[in-house]
């Protein structure tokens, strides 16, 4: 267990946030749970695309919000499940649609509007609140936690390090 890694990030274009999303896609590799928080139109949905694209989603696949069916699935390396909270009253209806057996099943989990159903999220999940900043701009807030478990965290946290680095003084 490290020490989970908290980062600020600022992006000026959706092409910007979408290029960090996919490398964040490329550090995935099966039990991953991805928490995204943030208004209408924050990003989340962007967010949840190229993360699926970089972990090996085709293009030819489209990557849509999930707002209505609450659940898509989608094959890359691994499945990627999105989930929307959106519509739902409580982290009990969240249970209801299967949340737990989609986070043990080696998939990749992304939940938008996941601080509405706070509670269910294992200790392993990657929180990540968008903010509106600008027509063009979103501030994203990252917390990391240090887990071992899945292997992907360690790959994510050198990302988000390397990132917070090349930032500069
Ligand atoms: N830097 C940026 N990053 C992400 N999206 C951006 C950015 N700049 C502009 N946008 C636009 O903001 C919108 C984000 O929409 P998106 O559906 O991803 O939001 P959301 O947070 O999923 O909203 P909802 O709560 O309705 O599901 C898109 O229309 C996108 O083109
Ligand atoms: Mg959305």
């Amino acid at each position: 267990m490290s020490a989970p890694l908290r980062l600020e990030l600022e992006f000026a274009s959706e092409g910007a946030l979408r290029e960090f999303a996919e490398e964040v896609g490329g550090c995935v590799g099966g039990g991953e749970v991805f928490a995204l928080a943030g208004p209408l139109g924050a990003g989340k949905t962007v967010f949840a695309q190229s993360l699926a694209r970089g972990a090996g989603v085709p293009a030819s696949t489209p990557v849509t919000s999930p707002t209505f069916v609450l659940h898509r699935r989608y094959a890359g390396r691994v499945a990627i499940e999105h989930l929307d909270a959106y519509r739902l009253r409580s982290a009990r209806d969240l249970e209801a649609l299967g949340v737990g057996e989609l986070i043990e099943g080696g998939g990749v989990t992304v939940v938008e509007w996941a601080d509405r159903v706070a509670e269910v999220f294992p200790a392993h999940t990657v929180w990540i609140e968008l903010d509106v900043t600008g027509p063009c701009s979103r501030r994203m807030r990252v917390r990391i936690p240090g887990c071992a478990r899945p292997p992907g965290l360690a790959r994510l946290r050198a990302l988000g390090a390397a990132r917070a680095a090349r930032r500069g003084p």
